[in-house]
């Protein structure tokens, strides 16, 4: 079986403790809301907040800057070795610097988004972004990673382990309103042709690809407010946590 669902109970039966050590992965493909509840359940827990996309995005950032062939694995990895990367831990402050450039904007940018998948698909970019996670998730007493591979690859002894999913068209929906919102136009058919792509793209590929951890907890998001998210998952990693998951 492919996760665990859990669903109901009361999220004021579920206390976690301030001063015990947790890790906590997120996992799950975009548009799931997946950062922004992140950032929030990481609030919660008093705990510090790692966007390991972010870090794939700034890796992007240096080969586009550096003019490399994004078909050429040889040459990203070149590009990306010793990666000159600062990621802040703060879930309510983002920091994110190439060579202390701060690169926040940049690496939200469509040339940048349409770039990443064949970036993060080079093993030696890979396994220098999983070295800096663990080391980072090492030295966080408390920590919420989010990614795509944090359950399975990155931490698989963490204490609490959650697969955010969301239809496809929930999640085409949902970029969509961004879209709107932000002045990028209103294109529903365009949206959820480009989340199917990348869902097969990062669930194909060789290295890592998209899949829940064996004892993850699945929490669909589709149909739930973020409030509702925050405390179905608060109450999830708890629930994990007096199982006795971890590290
Ligand atoms: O979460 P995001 O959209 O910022 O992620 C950017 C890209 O990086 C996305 O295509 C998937 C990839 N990624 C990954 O391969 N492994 C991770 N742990 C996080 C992101």
């Amino acid at each position: 079986m492919l996760g665990r669902n859990v669903r109901g109970g009361d999220v004021d039966d579920a206390e976690i403790s301030d001063s015990t050590p947790l890790a906590v992965a997120m996992d799950g493909p975009s548009g799931t809301g997946k950062s922004s509840v992140s950032r929030r359940l990481a609030t919660r827990l008093a705990a510090r907040y790692l966007d390991t996309g972010a870090m794939y995005r700034v890796a992007t950032l240096r080969v586009l800057r550096g003019g490399v062939d994004l078909t050429d694995p040889a040459a990203i990895a070149v590009a990306v070795k010793d990666l000159p990367l600062t990621i802040g831990t703060d879930p309510s402050r983002e920091l994110i610097e190439l060579d202390g450039e701060d690169v926040s904007a940049e690496i939200r940018g469509n040339v940048v988004t349409k770039a990443v998948s064949a970036v993060s698909a080079v093993p030696e970019v890979r396994e220098q972004l999983v070295a800096l996670q663990r080391e980072i998730a090492a030295s966080s007493g408390r920590i919420v990673v989010e990614g795509r591979d944090i359950g399975t690859v990155v931490l698989p002894d963490a204490d609490a382990k959650i697969y955010l999913t969301a239809s496809a068209q929930a999640r085409a929906d949902r970029r969509n309103q961004q879209n709107i919102a932000e002045g990028r136009g209103d294109d529903y058919e365009a949206v959820l042709a480009d989340v199917q792509r990348r869902d097969t793209l990062d669930s194909t590929r060789a290295v890592s690809p998209l899949r829940p951890a064996e004892d993850a907890v699945l929490v669909d998001t589709s149909d739930l407010s973020m409030d509702e998210v925050i405390d179905e998952l608060y109450r999830v990693v708890a629930q994990q946590i007096s199982m006795g998951g971890g590290r």
